[in-house]
């Protein structure tokens, strides 16, 4: 627990320190490849963490507003889907600012928070203790890839998985396919999984959405510098980039990336990277599921989609899984 860390009677803390991020020669490695790449993690330091909060406050980035209202306002059906008594567990749970929108239906006999970032976990699952006085919850700093569950004691009941903010674009279908079943194997037959996924719609919209005309995802994109410079000692200076991001009609997702505005070489752990003009390093893919596709992810991965809520626009989706037969 943080220093001087305030006790509250209804939250529990649980630090099982996981690692800061992947190794060194695996940023490089990452580097080293045809395309360049730096993982998505990476955006997300303390300064990308803010930077992403702006991001869902612009006009243009219909994504997270959507999600709340349609969490906000189908909240006794999906409580409903939850059944009585379940342990609410979320993934990578920042602020834990959605779950607020359906605690008071859902009625969990504990709520689980997980978060690889020790002091913002800890600072939300506080806050979130003092907003709900009824609310049990276990807050756990671990690294969801990891096997965290095998290290802690949740208390009995349903496991309902919530997974908002269509978190799962991030990956790749096949790995997408591969974390629901990895999930299916460890919360058992009668669980569910509470999930926002955004929707395949018209390019200009989802252009729009990671090019806001204010810039702030530009700066979100060209901040992994600062994260990797602080994490490495590397030399980037994002003055030499620009951020681009488009939609990939072919394989349905938006790409990031950082394109160099010249030839130039960056130092890294002892490494020299070049890159050319008009060459991208590539830090983030999102995602874009018809309900159809989506459907289809679900049941290759064992799960049955029981329940699903739309916007009235279409542009964003949540559903609810149990395991299939
Ligand atoms: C947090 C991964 C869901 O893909 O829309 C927003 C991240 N990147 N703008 C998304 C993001 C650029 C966001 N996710």
């Amino acid at each position: 627990m943080p220093a001087a860390a305030p006790k509250l009677a209804n939250v529990f803390f649980e630090d099982q320190h996981p690692a800061a991020g992947d190794s060194r020669a695996e940023l490089v490695a990452g580097l080293r490849r045809p395309q360049k790449q730096i993982k998505p993690k990476y955006l997300y330091d303390a300064r990308g963490s803010e930077l992403f909060e702006q991001i869902t406050l612009q006009q243009e980035y219909y994504p997270t507003r959507t999600e709340m209202a349609i969490l906000n306002q189908h909240a006794a059906e999906i409580a409903v889907c939850c059944g009585d008594d379940c342990v609410l567990i979320e993934p990578g749970s920042g602020s834990s600012e959605k779950v607020r929108l359906i605690l008071d239906n859902v009625r969990p006999v504990s709520y689980v928070p997980l978060d690889i970032s020790v002091e913002f976990l800890y600072e939300s699952a506080v806050k979130l203790g003092r907003e709900f006085p009824w609310l049990n919850i276990h807050a756990i700093c671990a690294d969801f890839s990891d096997s965290w569950q095998a290290r802690t004691n949740l208390s009995s009941g349903r496991r309902v998985i919530f997974y908002p903010g269509s978190t799962i674009g991030n990956m790749d279908p096949q790995d997408a396919q591969t974390f629901l079943s990895g999930l299916r194997h460890w919360i058992g037959d009668d669980s569910g999984v509470l999930i926002g996924v955004d929707l395949q719609k018209s390019e200009q919209i989802l252009h729009a959405a990671y090019n806001d005309a204010k810039g702030v995802t530009a700066e979100f994109n060209l901040n992994i510098f600062n994260s990797i410079n602080k994490y490495t000692g590397a030399n980037f200076n994002p003055e030499n980039f620009y951020h681009q991001a488009f939609y990939n009609q072919t394989l349905k997702r938006i790409e990031m990336h950082l394109v160099s505005k010249k030839n130039h070489t960056v130092d890294i752990e002892g490494s020299v990277i070049a890159f050319d003009k008009g060459e991208s390093l590539h830090t983030e893919n999102s995602y874009k599921y018809s309900m159809e596709s989506f459907t289809s992810l679900c049941n290759a991965a064992g799960f049955v989609v029981t329940k699903s809520w739309l916007d009235e626009e279409e542009l964003f989706s949540v559903y609810y899984l149990t395991v299939g037969e």
